[in-house]
Order: structure tokens, then C-alpha cells, then sequence
């Protein structure tokens, strides 16, 4: 049997670098930041860490708005720091990949300039332009994703462009050939340099209708909700076509060895979302798979998710899961600090490939931002709507000195209240910390390839908790979590021969299970057969 490829038994760890360490003290985090902190991933026991976009860029959206797709901006260091934070990454046995923006670029990027120039200019088709409509409004309702209509209109040359997210991000031309190989050329640029994989932004936006036909209106729209729910994007978004590139992508990094790995952000139903593996698997390695996000948290529905997400994937197909990004509401802030442990032990105890927003492993929560100090266009533009990302990417706590050892400036995100005591110097000196708890699972995860590439199945259990089990071979590990505050008594179907390996509460480890189970509350444990 092939030996799998390195990212299915990988856990990636997510960095969103402005907020992860300085070096310089100009308040935003940098490279050689990263770098100083290549020990404390190591040491964390993660396998790839994933940074967001480190080009150059005006960052009307913090860096999502790219002007270079092959350099590295100031703010952040230079094309050395990289290569070095490349080499230290590897020498600990740490990929990396890169967030690779490829549907839109900033308006500042040459490309845009000259597309804009004038209706004739060679790169004008590089972006997506149409005439106004008759009554000389934008040329169709689709809606951008940070509110209002997706059309800016430009006055010079008497013609509206289309950009998904801001203004200041025009969308790309993807039936363009030259976008495309201007765009592959750029992963190559990185390839060549020992990137082991992308993570493509918003990749199921990439293709729009052709014939540019109105969304149709979302019924279930309610005053108040953000402007992109107002329609449906069945021909803004999620287009066959888009399935093509995702192949032609796959077949750039297959040039190189070492499994190079696509990863693809699509926010998009199970059923959908696995129609972007491909034929034959030959396109997204791995979809990303959100959906645990808003899945109630109980077990009877997240039980439900799991399996039918398990019974949609197509053969051979490899799951992913994820709690918390630098977009989404930080996962101790959606079920709570004390369940934030159990959901830790479920992220990293389900069949796939895990990914970890940085400050997780801390337990950190949204942190409020007083008014005035936002900094996110998307919550700026959209008051009241609940889409400011600026809570969930907050500057990572690493000590007790000022601004806890983020920056020896003043911090672009405040720091939150008591983040000192949350912060991983004092999370390292407390062996139940959240830090030591993620670091255990971690371990276990690498000790017991069951928890890693074993098969998955439900457990058939009395009580109202979540079971599971995990089989490589004869091992075969269960996992209970309880997800509420009160204990919960667990009758196991069949003998459970094992003792408990992990729990949330360090001091149940050890204790021997057969077929009866006293869970804590807010307890979740992981029995394994005596070794
Ligand atoms: C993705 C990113 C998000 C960004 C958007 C536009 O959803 O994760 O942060 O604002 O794409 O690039």
C-alpha cells in the first residue's frame, strides 16, 4: 500500500501574519516574526502552517487585495526572510503554504491599471468589464460580498467592472487564457522556491455566468442581514467551469515532487463541495469543509453532519474540517471557553485533515474592538451586520511583558483584556491549560495513526453525547465528548477494552473504561487499548 501523502496525516496551523509576532515594532506582525516562533510551532507540534497572503499589496483588504503575486511586501519583510523562514520551517519538518488570491487582484496592480487605461488596451479582457444597463445602472444585481452592488462604474472609459469583494479587489478574467497563465506562472514562482502547497481564496467565485444572468432573490432575506444575502449566487458563483482551473492548477503542481497540496476555500454545502474534487480526484486535494461551523452544537446534529458529509465524499475523497479562520467568529466565542476544549478534541480526532486557526490553541476568544480602532473594510462598510473580522484577528499573546510580547509598538488590533494571563508563557506552566491540552492531542494524534488515517464510524452509545471510534489495522480508539455542562453517564453498546488515553480534565487520564463511561461535564476523553 502507498504510504499516504504527507498532508492527510498533517494538522495545518493557520497564521494570520499581521497578528502572530513583530519583529520591528511597527505594531503589525512580519516574517522574521514568524520565524522567531518556528521553535514554539515545532514544539506545538503542527505539521504545515498556512500563512494568509504576504504579497504586496495596498491592503485595502489586509493583503487580499495582491498587486505582485511574486513578491513580498515591505510590511512584512523581504524575499530573504522568506527564503529563510522556508529553510526553518523545513529543517523542523514543517510545510509551508501560501494563500494564493487568484480571483481578484488589487486595483493598484499594473494589470488593473492598463485593463483600465482604455477600452482597447491588450489586458482590458483581463478583468471582467460590461456597459451599463439601459437606465445606465450597474449591469446586472450581483452583490459584493462586502455589501452593496459588485459593479463600480469608470468613468473614463464609460463601463462598469465587477468585483466580488471591494471596489478595490476587480475580479480576474479567469476565460481569459493569459489571466491563466499568468496566474500559473506565479505558482510556479513559489513552487520553485519550496512552497508545498496553496490555499486558493475563494476559489468557487472564480468563473462567473456567461451571459451574466441577475442572481435570483433570496427569499429568506431579512432586513439587517449582510447585503450578500439578499441573493442567491447561482451565476455569480460556483460555475462548472470553475472545476477546470482547479485541474489545470493540480496539474501545475504535479510538475513538482513532494505532493504539493491544493487546498480550496469554498464556502459551499457538503453536496456541493465535494463536486470540487474532481473527476478522478484530479482537482482540489482538499475542499475546504466549514460546514461543522454552523452545525448546532449537539451531538445528535453534528453526529448527522458528519456521517452524511462521510457519505457524500467521493471515494477516496479526503475530508477536512475546520472550527475558525481569520473571517469567521472564533470557535470559544460560538460555544464557550469550557467547550472550546471538547471541540478541540473533536477537530483534531475526526477522519481528515485538520486546520487550526492560530489563538485557538490559547482557548482566545473574539476580542472586542472599542469604536474607532476597527480596522476591517468588510465591518466598516457593514455596521451592525456582525461582518467585522477585526474580533477574531487580534494580536497572538505570547508573554507577560507590554502588548505581550506581540510588538514592542503599538499593536495594529488591540491586545484583549487578560490576554497575559491566556498567554502561551502561562499556558506552558499550566498542564491543564488549553495549550497543554492541544499539544497532547497533537502528540496523540501522531503516536496513533487510528486518530491520523483510521477509518471512521459512529459508536453506538445510551447518553446524550457524541461517540465515535477511529480503526487502523487490530487499533481501534473511541472518542466521547460531552457537549454540555452537565455530566453524562455513557453506556457503550459493545465493551470498550482501553483506558482513558486523553481528557479534557488531565486528571482522569490513565482510569480503565470497559462498557460504562462517567463523562464530566464539558468533559470529552479519548479511550485507546492498553498500549
Ligand atoms: C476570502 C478571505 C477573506 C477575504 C476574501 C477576499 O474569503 O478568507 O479574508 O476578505 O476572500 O479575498
Amino acid at each position: 500500500m502507498r504510504e499516504p501523502p504527507w498532508w492527510q496525516k498533517a494538522v495545518i496551523y493557520e497564521i494570520y501574519p499581521r497578528s502572530f509576532q513583530d519583529s520591528d515594532g511597527d505594531g503589525v506582525g512580519d516574517l522574521a516574526g514568524i520565524l522567531r516562533r518556528v521553535d514554539y510551532l515545532s514544539w506545538l507540534g503542527v505539521d504545515a502552517v498556512w500563512i494568509c497572503p504576504i504579497y504586496p499589496s495596498p491592503m485595502a483588504d489586509f493583503g487580499y487585495d495582491v498587486a505582485d503575486y511574486v513578491g513580498i511586501d515591505p510590511l512584512f519583510g523581504t524575499m530573504a526572510d522568506f527564503d529563510r523562514l522556508v529553510a526553518a520551517l523545513h529543517a523542523r519538518g514543517i510545510r509551508l503554504i501560501l494563500d494564493f488570491v487568484p480571483n481578484h487582484s488589487s486595483d493598484q496592480h499594473p494589470w488593473f491599471q492598463e485593463a483600465r487605461a482604455s477600452r482597447d488596451n491588450p489586458r482590458r479582457d483581463w478583468y471582467v468589464w460590461r456597459d451599463p444597463a439601459p437606465d445606465g445602472g450597474p449591469p446586472n444585481n450581483w452583490v459584493s460580498q462586502a455589501g452593496g452592488s459588485a459593479w463600480a462604474f469608470d468613468k473614463a472609459s464609460g463601463q462598469y467592472y465587477y468585483h466580488a469583494f471591494l471596489a478595490a479587489q476587480p475580479d480576474l478574467n479567469w476565460r481569459n487564457p493569459d489571466v491563466r497563465a499568468a496566474m500559473y506562472d506565479a505558482l510556479r514562482f513559489w513552487l520553485a522556491r519550496g512552497v508545498d502547497g496553496f490555499r486558493v481564496d475563494v476559489l468557487w467565485h472564480m468563473i462567473k455566468d456567461a451571459r451574466f444572468r441577475d442572481d435570483p432573490l433570496d427569499p429568506n432575506y431579512v432586513e439587517g442581514q449582510p447585503d450578500f444575502r439578499r441573493v442567491q449566487a447561482r451565476y455569480s458563483a460556483d460555475q462548472p467551469e470553475v472545476l477546470e482551473i482547479a485541474q489545470e492548477m493540480r496539474r501545475v503542481l504535479a510538475d513538482y515532487p513532494g505532493d504539493r497540496l491544493l487546498i480550496g476555500e469554498i464556502y459551499l454545502p457538503v453536496e456541493r463541495l465535494v463536486a470540487y474534487y474532481g473527476p478522478d480526484l484530479g482537482a482540489v486535494h482538499l475542499p475546504f469543509n466549514f460546514n461543522l461551523m454552523w452545525a448546532p452544537w449537539q451531538p445528535a446534529a453534528i453526529m448527522r453532519f458528519i456521517e452524511n458529509y462521510e457519505a457524500v465524499l467521493p471515494p477516496g475523497g479526503w475530508p477536512s474540517w475546520v472550527l475558525g479562520n481569520h473571517d469567521q467568529k472564533r470557535i470559544a466565542s460560538r460555544v464557550g471557553p469550557a467547550q472550546a476544549r471538547v471541540a478541540m478534541v473533536l477537530l483534531l480526532t475526526l477522519r481528515g485533515t485538520p486546520t487550526l486557526y492560530y489563538g485557538d490553541e490559547l482557548g482566545l476568544e473574539n476580542v472586542s474592538i472599542p469604536a474607532g480602532r476597527e480596522r476591517d473594510p468588510f465591518g466598516i462598510r457593514q455596521p451592525g451586520t456582525g461582518q467585522g473580522r477585526d474580533p477574531v484577528r487580534t494580536p497572538m499573546p505570547w508573554d507577560g511583558t507590554g502588548n505581550c510580547g506581540f510588538t514592542t509598538g503599538e499593536p495594529w488590533l488591540p491586545l484583549g483584556d487578560g490576554h497575559a494571563g491566556r498567554s502561551v508563557e502561562a499556558q506552558k506552566r499550566d498542564p491543564d491549560s488549553m495549550l497543554a491540552l492541544t499539544r497532547a492531542l497533537l502528540e496523540l494524534r501522531r503516536r496513533e495513526p487510528a486518530l491520523s488515517i483510521g477509518d471512521w464510524a459512529p459508536l453506538a452509545v445510551e447518553g446524550d453525547v457524541l461517540a465515535y471510534a477511529r480503526t487502523w489495522g487490530e487499533r481501534r480508539v473511541a472518542i466521547a465528548l460531552n457537549l454540555e455542562s452537565v455530566p453524562k453517564t455513557v453506556i457503550f453498546g459493545e465493551p470498550l477494552a482501553g483506558r482513558i488515553e486523553l481528557s479534557t480534565d488531565s486528571k482522569r487520564i490513565r482510569r480503565r473504561i470497559s462498557d460504562r463511561l462517567e463523562l464530566a461535564g464539558d468533559e470529552g476523553v479519548i479511550i485507546a487499548p492498553e498500549p
